[in-house]
């Protein structure tokens, strides 16, 4: 059996923490972190790494030689947006190009404006807002459209991978966690009726990384969940398989003020053609007492 090296950053991040639990058994994997230092099983060695800092990036993907690099790492912090996010996407896209190694960069739905009905591969991100046209890109959205560009400057041949709203239930992920907790503090939620994202069960995701990571795919794809849904549609959901309440759940428009984009619709046909990984409907994910179910692994 010949052995993939394989470096993930952001490996304790959501997805990172997932993707690790479920490396294939030809894997050997260097766990990409920051602060929070990943949990190490066999075949898996934790690696910290600044990859806002060019020249540690280049030595340590130098020193680890692998055949794949999973780019996942993002800052949430504002003030980290241009060093970790911009630049640090450009320092792992050079360093795996400097060893040959194949790259699959985790990007977003967020870097498109919402304007369009639905988005597919070849549309482009909006880096930069542009005159007379509303801008609701935050600067994370921004901050990953640029980067995107970066990694494209920096690597021959990358995997864009454009993904929407990652969850799961062991542990929730951020924005489920704060669903729930203000549900179960008996507090009212307001959940947006006009944004629309597809939302992917974090192991499918993370299994479907898996498969491009065999495959030869370059080039940008959407891995999204197969449902278009809104905010409140999907917190409905959401509460079904965390047995919750949804008295409280108030459903609104965006205010007009809030900086976001509303319908980001990305196309996977591209996906359904190429990846025999499943990728569930939230409504099947979130039977009613699903996240109760216990998981080992993580
Ligand atoms: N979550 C979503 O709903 C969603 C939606 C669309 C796209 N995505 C994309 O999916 C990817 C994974 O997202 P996620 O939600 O799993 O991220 P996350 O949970 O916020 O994890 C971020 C990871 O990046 C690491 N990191 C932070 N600063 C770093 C630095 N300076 N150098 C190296 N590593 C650093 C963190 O390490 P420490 O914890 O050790 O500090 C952590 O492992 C991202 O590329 C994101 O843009 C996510």
């Amino acid at each position: 059996m010949s052995v993939l090296r394989v470096l993930i950053t952001g490996a304790s991040g959501y997805l990172g923490r997932h993707l690790l639990a479920m490396v294939p058994a030809d894997w050997v994997v260097w766990a990409g972190y920051h602060a929070h230092p990943p949990t190490t099983r066999p075949r898996i060695t934790a690696l910290r790494l600044d990859i806002g800092d060019a020249t540690a990036t280049l030595n340590a993907v130098a020193a680890i030689r692998p055949d794949l690099v999973i780019h996942t790492a993002i800052s949430r912090r504002a003030e980290d947006f241009d060093r970790v996010i911009v630049a640090g996407s450009g320092h792992v896209a050079q360093a795996a190009a400097a060893v040959g190694a194949r790259l699959i960069h985790l990007s977003t739905d967020i870097l498109f404006d919402g304007m369009a009905a639905r988005y597919d591969e070849t549309d482009r991100p909006c880096p930069e807002p542009e005159p007379g046209r509303p801008d609701p890109l935050s600067p994370h959205g921004r901050a990953k459209a640029r980067a995107e560009m970066r990694v494209r400057t920096c690597h021959p041949a990358p995997t864009i991978v454009r993904t929407s709203l990652i969850y799961g239930f062991h542990p929730p992920d951020h924005s489920t966690s704060w669903l729930i907790a203000g549900l179960r503090r008996g507090e009212p939620v307001v959940l947006f009726t006009d944004q629309i994202r597809r939302p992917i069960y974090v192991f499918d995701l993370a299994q479907a990384l898996i498969e491009l990571a065999g495959s030869d795919f370059t080039g940008v794809i959407h891995v999204v969940g197969p449902t278009a849904l809104s905010r409140y549609d999907f917190g409905l959901l959401l509460c079904r398989a965390f047995d919750l309440p949804t008295t409280l759940i108030r459903p609104e428009p965006t205010p007009p003020d809030v900086v976001a984009p509303r319908r980001l619709d990305l196309s996977d046909d591209l996906a359904q053609r190429l990846l025999c990984t499943p990728r569930r409907r939230p409504d099947e994910v979130c039977r009613p007492g699903a996240a109760a179910i216990p998981f080992e692994g993580l």
